[in-house]
């Protein structure tokens, strides 16, 4: 048996092979099954982009309006979960209730025991419905408003925007979303999407690999990082201080700043362009250019002081908050985007699976060291 020890946090080591996606941190690429997001950004929709990861080749028209077919008729959530989340207390917040929501799931999916691919797919079509669903559903509770049924005819964007406020979105705000769902599709072996296929290489089943997924993606050094990004930029606005003035002090007590940094990239994330745009336009068409301009001031001062590049949460932190959305929905957001590449990645291991158990490299007492009688302890 081989046993090269990893670096710390497993950097730069290899743990799969996958055809799904493609990252080169050192040019900035980011491609979906060999497609550059460049391209998708700019001409594919959520659908299409949950289509090519889930099945690799993008749909012609027909497999096109079935999948959309498939999703739309999957916009159905037992009564038995509303039911659960109305008892949550209200203090829960959504990314704990999504996480806990999805794994009660399974108790209602008839395929739940069903590893099998076809069974993986439709829990897939469920889950990514169903999440939607979830984020909008405990949102409205929780601030004592009446649930949105699904409108089957919008889009899976649309209709998010549509059961969380209750009225027709903009068209503005309907593309804004929807390309940020592509962008956040997939990517590669981040942390939630490995513990996804963890969970699901040991045979255990769909719903526990993804309520694993959210679970790691809400944490500050994953997903939870956009929520993070707008908690500090209203601590700035409220004390009416400096951006710049304020990072600085930050940085200068060792601190991090949420938005900045990435394992792989070792230049501009190229999701954080189309957000970066997408933020400065929205500022700029809504009259309120406030978070963008800070956000401006504090890459531009991050990118020269500690040549540390945006990454994917900074400017989706901005872009949100001038959709009018609430901050702790922004990681719940993310999850409704990924599902499709925690889903991807689910398919792909199930249908090549084998256990993920790695070693340690064992640094505690010397072997053997010896059980020792109470009295004789020190
Ligand atoms: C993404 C992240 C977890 C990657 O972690 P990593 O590959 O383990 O990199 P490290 O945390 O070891 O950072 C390497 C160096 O850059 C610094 N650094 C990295 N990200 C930083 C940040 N956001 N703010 C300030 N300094 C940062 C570290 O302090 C470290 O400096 P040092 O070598 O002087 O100690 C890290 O950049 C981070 O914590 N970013 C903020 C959270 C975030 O935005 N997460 C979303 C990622 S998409």
């Amino acid at each position: 048996m081989s046993t090269a020890v990893a670096g710390k946090g497993l950097e730069g080591i290899v743990a799969a092979n996958s055809g799904i996606c493609w990252i080169d941190g050192e040019a900035g690429v980011l491609a979906y099954r060999g497609i550059d997001i460049h391209e998708l950004a700019d001409h594919s929709n959520f659908e299409e982009t949950t289509y090519l990861l889930w099945n690799g080749i993008l749909p012609n028209e027909l497999a096109l309006r079935e999948f959309h077919s498939h999703l739309t008729l999957a916009r159905v959530l037992d009564q038995r979960i509303i039911d659960m989340m109305r008892a949550f207390p209200r203090t829960a917040t959504p990314m704990e209730v999504l996480r806990t929501a999805v794994s009660a799931l399974s108790f209602y999916d008839a395929d739940e025991k069903d590893n099998s691919h076809d069974a993986n797919v439709r829990k897939s079509y469920n889950l990514t419905a169903q999440i939607a669903m979830i984020i909008a559903i405990y949102d409205r509770l929780r601030k004592g408003l009446e649930i949105v049924p699904p409108d089957r005819s919008l889009s899976h964007a649309a209709n998010f925007l549509w059961m969380l406020n209750g009225v027709k979105p903009s068209d503005t705000a309907v593309k804004t979303l929807d390309l940020a769902l592509v962008l956040h599709a997939d990517h590669e072996l981040n942390a939630s999407t490995f513990a996804a296929r963890v969970i699901a290489a040991t045979l255990a089943d769909v719903h526990s690999a993804v309520t694993g997924a959210i679970g790691a993606l809400k944490g500050p050094l994953h997903g939870g990082a956009n929520e993070g990004v707008m908690r500090l930029l209203h601590v700035i606005d409220k004390a009416g201080a400096d951006p710049v003035e304020y990072v600085r002090n930050m940085l200068a007590a060792k601190q991090k700043i949420s938005g900045f940094g990435h394992r792989v990239y070792k230049t501009e994330d190229p999701r954080a362009t189309h957000l970066r745009k997408m933020s400065e336009q929205l500022g700029k068409d809504s009259g309120q250019p406030k978070w963008y301009e800070m956000s401006r001031a504090i890459e531009l001062y991050i990118n020269a002081d500690k040549k540390l590049n945006a990454n994917v949460d900074f400017y989706s932190a901005s872009t949100y908050a001038t959709l009018g959305i609430d901050i702790d929905l922004y990681t719940p957001i993310f999850a409704l985007s990924r599902i499709s590449g925690w889903t991807a990645h689910i398919i792909e291991q199930l249908d090549d699976n084998r256990l993920i158990r790695p070693r340690a490299e064992y640094i505690g007492p010397a072997y053997p060291s010896h059980w020792v009688p109470m009295e004789e302890r020190g």
